[in-house]
């Protein structure tokens, strides 16, 4: 419990749980992350498509996915949701988080899990936050497949890095074999693959453009119900019609026996 340190043992504490990727204001001055790249992040980005989100959340269930040191699952707390649970594999950040929430006083759980366990915490949420995850995972569309099939109950934000086109236009059900210049077009949806590294992180596998996270959402399950910045997306979880070639691949799916 961190009730009754003085404004001194937080900020020594802040250090030790350091570096932070979230800024967070733990007051009397007290900052995570006042040094950040991309400024006062991720405040600047929240303030950007916080009016797209319910303001009252009372009664609601959050899962937060990716939590990292628990910005969203703090302000989505502050909206009044009934529960919390933020996840990411990462312990060093759940550490950040248990004590920022701590500090600010939000009553929020943190556990270690994989997007791709979602399916083992058996529940459904109201509200799910797949934000700044899905290009750092090798396999993005199994963890849309696996947040639709096991944990969104009917609203999700998600938001990606992109680059490439903004544009997002209506794409062909389908097209002649020899038909070859819709994928020369720079809004047809793309996802680029980084083999190597990418603003010196390994872990930045892909770069969709806006399309193509609009198309992968769709073909997950998931409507779009406002669009309010390039890189967030706001959803509502739709059933699907099960086709053999959608939804989460198991390798021993249709295997006869
Ligand atoms: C760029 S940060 C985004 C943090 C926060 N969601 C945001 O939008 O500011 C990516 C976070 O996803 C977490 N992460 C990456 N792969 C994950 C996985 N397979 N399962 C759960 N969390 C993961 C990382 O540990 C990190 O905290």
């Amino acid at each position: 419990m961190t009730i009754g340190l003085s404004p001194d043992e937080i900020r020594a504490k802040a250090e030790r749980l350091g570096p932070w990727f979230h800024n967070m204001d733990l007051g009397n001055g007290i900052w995570t992350a006042p040094d950040h790249f991309l400024g006062d992040y991720p405040g600047v980005k929240f303030r950007g498509f916080a009016h797209a989100l319910p303001a009252d959340l009372t009664g609601k269930s959050v899962l937060d996915i990716g939590c990292n040191g628990g910005f969203y699952s703090i302000e989505m707390k502050r909206r009044g949701a009934s529960r919390v649970l933020g996840i990411d594999f990462d312990e060093d950040y759940l550490a950040q988080a248990r004590f920022a929430a701590d500090i600010t006083g939000q009553e929020i759980e943190f556990r270690q899990l994989s997007v791709y366990d979602v399916g083992a915490l058996g529940e459904r949420f109201d509200l799910v936050i797949f934000m700044g995850v899905l290009y750092h995972l090798r396999h993005p569309l199994l963890a849309l497949d696996l947040i639709h099939e096991h944990a969104a109950k009917d609203l999700l934000v998600y938001q990606s890095l992109q680059r490439g086109s903004p544009v997002i236009e209506p794409v062909p059900e389908n097209a002649e074999f020899w038909d070859t210049a819709m994928f020369d077009a720079p809004s047809y949806p793309k996802l680029h693959f980084i083999e190597g590294s990418y603003a010196d992180d390994p872990t930045n596998w892909w770069a969709p453009n806006a399309a193509c996270s609009a198309a992968m959402l769709r073909s997950a399950g998931f409507a779009i119900l406002d669009h309010p910045e390039e890189e967030v997306f706001v959803c509502r979880r739709v059933e699907v019609e099960p086709k053999p070639w959608t939804g989460p691949v198991y390798p021993a799916k249709g295997v006869p026996a």
